[in-house]
């Protein structure tokens, strides 16, 4: 058998930095876990891997919330921002760091830095900004933006505004970005997205804004040699891609772990990603990231997921009511690669019944409770089943390379194909029935099935992954690609314990 197709043995995996500005929802909830499986996979695979997320705090928006609440910007950062921290150590997201933008230390140096670099490379410039601005928003609208000439939220006329601001060349970089997405130098997935992209490029780009006064911006980062002025906000937000991993504050880590092999992020910050971010990059003459994974977004019972809808669901309280690792499988298994997906409680209880209580829950349950009747809970020694055998081989193979998209729903319904396959095969045999030899190597080859499902299953539904590794005595840790792909998991003489349903049936059901 091949040897699984491995990158260079270091594996860095981001989300984009949530707006401190609300509270979790379960789309921020999908990135992030959708980052957690990558990261856990590549851990059992033996890299060295670094997962960052975080929080963009130095908003316009951030600002103007807490002038309405009457409390310092600061005071609504570190409230939302602990709430998002709090949702990865709560919901069991192995993140690394967990990188603020007003982070002076970590954010604020490599920030600086890089304008500095672009600025060396010439691609800073000074400019005026011109505009209809609506200073209860503290926003620029365009012509088009506007409800019969005035501010859409407010109804007042917008004031002409001209304001002195620094803009990125970014109208210099169409040919290198069309050049490096083209080839693939940094890949776009999927197609439809690199597709667009490459139109927007090919329309044309224009210079950024990069700046605003340091009154209107009252946490931004600072632009280096202009006190006047800060940062503006997605300019200095994406460097923290860079600043997670040590740039302007730990050069050792920088190496180690730059480029990113993946930028995670929701269709909706495309353009940012793919044309502002690797133009960024290639003005500092800094290495661009690997690849960019754009997903879709969940709607929650067809509708889009809004506060004013009040239809905002608690990544918490779903898991509180339904158990975080079904939580968690859903969303991982509902959103296709391409496309949009929606949340609701009549399909998240499908699959859950179908998939986890039936299926997987059973297929353990069945394996487990044989072994204890039949062989006094002790894992016999047998021939292990060729067929079953070269399959289990194979999911590995089809794992690894559906997760290098990444295709989520796929390599999960890829393991889902080999709890079927089990499952047929007890049945098929009648492996209830069988006596001796015919019942020690069926069992012997289920526990072992059992095993690699434990491994393999683990990035995306961890607690339940790690309670069945408990009940066949298998390893958290300690994996690499190499053993992970051995058949051998759960040695003859094992002692294995059958535990409680995995998936209980939920109420209602
Ligand atoms: N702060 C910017 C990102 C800066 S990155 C340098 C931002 N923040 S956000 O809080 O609005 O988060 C947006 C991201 O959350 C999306 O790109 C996506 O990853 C995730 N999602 C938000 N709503 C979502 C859905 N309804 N469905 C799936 N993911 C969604 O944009």
């Amino acid at each position: 058998m091949a040897k699984i197709e491995r990158a260079s043995g270091k594996y860095y995996v981001t989300t984009p930095v949530y707006y401190a500005t609300g509270a979790p929802h379960i789309g921020h909830f999908y990135t992030t876990s959708a980052a957690d499986a990558l990261a856990r996979w590549h851990r059992l695979l033996g890299d060295d891997t670094f997962f960052l997320t975080g929080t963009d705090e130095n908003t316009l928006k951030l600002v103007k919330q807490a002038k309405e609440e009457g409390i310092p910007p600061r005071a609504v950062a570190n409230r939302y921002a602990k709430r998002f921290e709090e949702l990865t150590k709560k919901l069991d997201i192995t993140n690394d760091d967990f990188i603020r933008t007003t982070d002076v230390a970590k954010h604020h140096p490599g920030a600086q830095e890089v304008w500095r670099r672009v600025e060396r490379s010439g691609y800073i410039y000074k400019g005026t900004y011109e505009g209809l601005y609506c200073v209860e928003c503290e926003a620029y609208y365009t012509e088009k933006d506007l409800k019969d000439g005035k501010c859409p939220v407010h109804g007042t006329a917008p004031e002409k505004l001209k304001e002195e601001n620094y803009f990125f060349k970014l109208s210099a970089f169409g040919n290198r970005l069309k050049k490096i997405v083209e080839s693939g130098e940094y890949a776009i997935e999927p197609a439809p997205r690199r597709n667009e992209i490459l139109s927007v490029i090919k329309g044309g780009l224009i210079d950024v804004s990069c700046s605003r006064p340091a009154d209107k911006l009252t946490m931004g980062v600072p632009v280096p040699g202009d006190d006047t002025q800060r940062m503006y906000v997605w300019f200095e937000a994406l460097t923290n891609y860079l600043n997670g991993v040590g740039f302007g504050w730990d050069q050792k880590m920088f190496d180690r772990f730059w480029p990113a092999d993946l930028h995670l992020i929701g269709k909706e910050i495309l353009r940012f990603h793919a044309a502002i971010w690797p133009a960024m990059l290639l003005a500092a003459e800094l290495p661009l990231p690997k690849k960019l994974y754009v997903h879709g977004f969940f709607q929650i019972e067809g509708e889009k997921i809004a506060k004013s809808k009040g239809n905002v669901v608690d990544p918490f309280e779903l898991s509180e009511q339904h158990g975080l690792d079904p939580v968690r499988y859903y969303l991982l298994r509902a959103l296709p690669y391409a496309g949009d997906g929606d949340y609701s409680e009549r399909h998240f209880k499908e699959i859950y019944d179908s998939e986890l209580a039936n299926d997987l829950g059973n297929l353990a349950s069945r394996v487990l409770t044989l072994i204890e009747k039949k062989c006094g809970g002790t894992v016999p020694e047998g021939a292990a089943d060729p067929k079953i055998k070269e399959h289990v081989a194979q999911t590995h193979h089809e794992v690894a390379n559906l997760l290098a998209a990444p295709k989520f729903a796929e390599a999960l319904e890829r393991l889902n194909q080999l709890v079927a396959l089990a499952n047929r095969f007890i049945e098929g045999r009648k492996v209830y029935q069988q006596e001796s030899a015919d019942l020690n190597g069926s069992l012997h080859t289920l526990a072992q099935v059992l095993g690699h499902l434990a491994l393999l299953y683990q990035p995306f539904i961890p607690g339940k992954a790690s309670e069945l590794q408990k009940r066949l005595g298998l390893k958290p840790t300690g994996w690499d690609a190499e053993s992970l792909l051995q058949w051998e998991k759960v040695p003859s003489g094992t002692p294995v314990t059958k535990g409680e349903p995995l998936f209980p049936r939920q109420p209602g059901g």
